[in-house]
This record gives structure tokens, sequence and C-alpha cells, in this order.
């Protein structure tokens, strides 16, 4: 394994070993053309078939229906909070539904394009929550529904693709995308940064349909034009090659794997390990999220002092279980266990928080 500790960081996360390894491989000559995937032109005849492969690999992964395109642009997913108010927001209004930080960000940087309403916010009592389907009452005439289907800091997911009574409906889906099965056909827009389940930092993928494509503003400015992108097959300028080949390869691996439904069930198995070491421990562990709003991503848990969840971090560090200290905005501590992260990674945290209780209780 090459010394390789479990990594419970929240993005850039956790690769599939394979994954490296076959990048190791190739990275002096890429198929054995004596250069590495970095060192050729993106117009190659050697890169076709890398951004082909991974634009069919997220299509066959996620099922993605005719009317849709599949995009890799840069400039993270906080790019994307400003470019779609940019293209879509006009003279509104939007519906943004804010369960945590990452909403937040995206409602502010809307703010600044146009008129953005706050449909659901669950600020005041700390974002541990998700609305239902059924309590959410949309804008007449709003031009999209924005939600994020999994808050990364506070580990919150909607367990439902929400629809929005045929108005678009647009989803951060930075860190839980290709967990599980998902309905894209219910979507306008579907982003994410590529860094927790698809490859490196440095790209982002969108999903988007013809229909909300159709929208862009003539004006628009070129890379900024989701249309002119789409156009060019994310091509408009150079693309993140490397970050490209990498999701190729991870595709490959997520097929190999199962797809996305053997992803659910291996999520599913992982995180109910942890939230079981949490709800058996006499409160010794609290978990953060509301029992139905939990995240099968990000599992974030608070121990009965900051000094004890400081001293948890460092010697569970200390034993090769890194990145478990919380999002500096929230404190606590947060295991993200994404697709790659393996299911032996999360019973050595198991056993390692079953033995902490036990010493600290
Ligand atoms: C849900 C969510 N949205 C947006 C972002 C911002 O992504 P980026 O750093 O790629 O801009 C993150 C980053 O962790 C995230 O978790």
């Amino acid at each position: 394994m090459d010394n390789r500790i479990y990594n419970f960081s929240a993005g850039p996360a956790t690769l599939p070993l394979p994954v490296l390894e076959r990048a190791r491989e190739e990275l002096l000559s890429f198929g054995g053309i004596g250069m590495s995937v970095m060192e050729i032109s993106h117009r190659s005849k050697h890169f076709a078939p890398v951004i082909e492969g991974a634009v069919s690999g997220i299509k066959n992964a996620l099922g993605v229906p005719e009317g849709y395109e599949v995009l890799f642009l840069q400039g993270g997913a906080t790019l994307q909070f400003s470019m779609i108010p940019m293209n879509f927001l006009g003279d509104g209004p939007a519906d943004y539904i804010v369960t945590g930080a990452w909403g937040k960000k995206a409602l502010k940087e809307a703010g600044k394009t146009g008129s953005a309403n706050v449909i659901y916010s669950s600020e005041g009592s700390g974002f541990k929550t998700v609305p239902s389907q059924d309590e959410l009452e949309f804008t007449p005439g709003t031009k999209y529904v924005h939600y994020t289907s999994n808050e990364t800091i506070e580990g919150v997911e909607f367990p439902y693709d929400l629809t929005a009574d045929g108005l678009p409906v647009v989803c951060d889906a930075s860190s839980n995308i290709l967990s599980k099965p998902i309905d894209v056909s219910k979507y306008s827009m579907i982003y994410a940064g590529a860094q927790k389940n698809i490859g490196p930092s440095g790209v982002t993928l969108v999903i988007i349909g013809e229909e909300l494509l159709s929208k862009v503003p003539d004006n628009q400015h070129s890379l900024l034009d989701y249309r002119a992108i789409a156009s060019k097959g994310s091509m408009l300028n150079t693309p993140n090659t490397w970050g490209i080949y990498l999701i190729d390869l991870v595709c490959r691996w997520l097929e190999e794997q199962g797809g996305v439904s053997a992803m659910e069930t291996r999520n599913t198995a992982k995180a109910g390990l942890l939230y079981d070491a949490i709800d058996s421990s006499d409160g010794f562990y609290k978990g953060h999220a509301d029992p139905e709003a939990r995240s099968l991503m990000n599992v974030t848990f608070n121990l009965p002092s900051e000094e004890l969840e400081k001293r948890f971090a460092e010697e569970a560090a200390d034993v090769g279980l890194d990145g478990l200290k919380g999002h500096r905005s929230v404190g606590g501590i947060r295991a993200s266990i994404y697709n790659a992260f393996p299911e032996e990674g999360v019973r050595t945290l198991v056993d390692f928080m079953a033995d902490f209780a036990e010493k600290n209780g």
C-alpha cells in the first residue's frame, strides 16, 4: 500500500488507489506515445478519446438522458455561484434553499447580480436540517431554484431529488455526486467541483439541460457562457487536461465497482458504522445533523469539549487517521468518507472512537 494512510479530508480527497497507480504507470508515456498526458495538445488525436471517455463515463454513471450537455469547466464550484446568476437570473427572481455554508455563499453571489429569495434557511437552528419536499413553496415565475444536495461543512444531505413544480432546478452536488443514483431528468443543471468524488481539484463538472442552455443571454462573456463552452465541447480555451484524464480513470473505476448503485450500498454501510458509533456512545459523541438529514459523505460530530476534540484529531492523526478536524468555521470532528474511502478505514476509526471514549469519557 506504499505507506498510504486513511485520509478523511473533505476535499481534495482520497482517490481510488487503482486510479493513482494507473496514472503513475502512464505519467511519463501516456498510452505508449512517449509523452505525458500533461504534455500533449488538448486538440490532439491522443487527447480526444480521453475527454470523450470522461464525458461518456459521467453520462453512463448517472444515466444522463438525451438533451443534456456534460461540461468540464474551471474556477471551481465557486465560480458557478456567480456564473449561474450571470446567465440565468436576468430580472429575477431566483429561489435559494440554504441548508449550510455553501448554499449561503451561492446566495451571496446571486445577490450581487439580482434578486435572490431565500425560501428556506436552516441557519437559525445551526444548519442541521433539510426541508421536506412538501414544506417548500416556490415563488411563481422564479427563474430557477438553487439548492445544495450535500452540505460538506455541516454534514447535511437531502435524501431525495428536489422538484419545483416544473421550475428549473439547479443543484450544487459537489460533495455527493456519483455517491448514489439520482434522476438527472428532474434537474435543469447539476454542478460539482471534482475534488471529492470525481477526480482532482481544478475541474468543475456541469450537467446542463438544453432548455436552460437556450436562456444564456447573447452578450455573455465567452468564458462565462455555458452555450459557447458547450458548443466547443468544453474546449473554448485550454481545459484542465490532466484533471479530465483522471476523471476518465475514476469513471472506469466506478463502473468496475458496480456503478452508483453499488456505491450507495457501500456508502450507506460505511456511514451507518459511524452513526452507530456516535449513537451508541452514551452521549460522548454527538452527531451534528438531525438523523433524517445525516450525510452519507461527511459525518460531523462533537465531543464534550473543544479540548477533547483537538486531542481526538491529533491522536487519530498519530495512528494514521488523517484530516478529521472539522471545518474551521464550525469546529468539531468531520469524517469525509467519499466513494474511494475504504470501509476498513471507517472500521479503524470506529475502533479508535471506542478507545478514545473509554479513556476520556
Ligand atoms: C458543496 C460545495 N460547494 C461548493 C464548494 C466550493 O468548491 P470549489 O472549492 O471547487 O470552488 C465546495 C467545496 O468544498 C463544496 O463542498
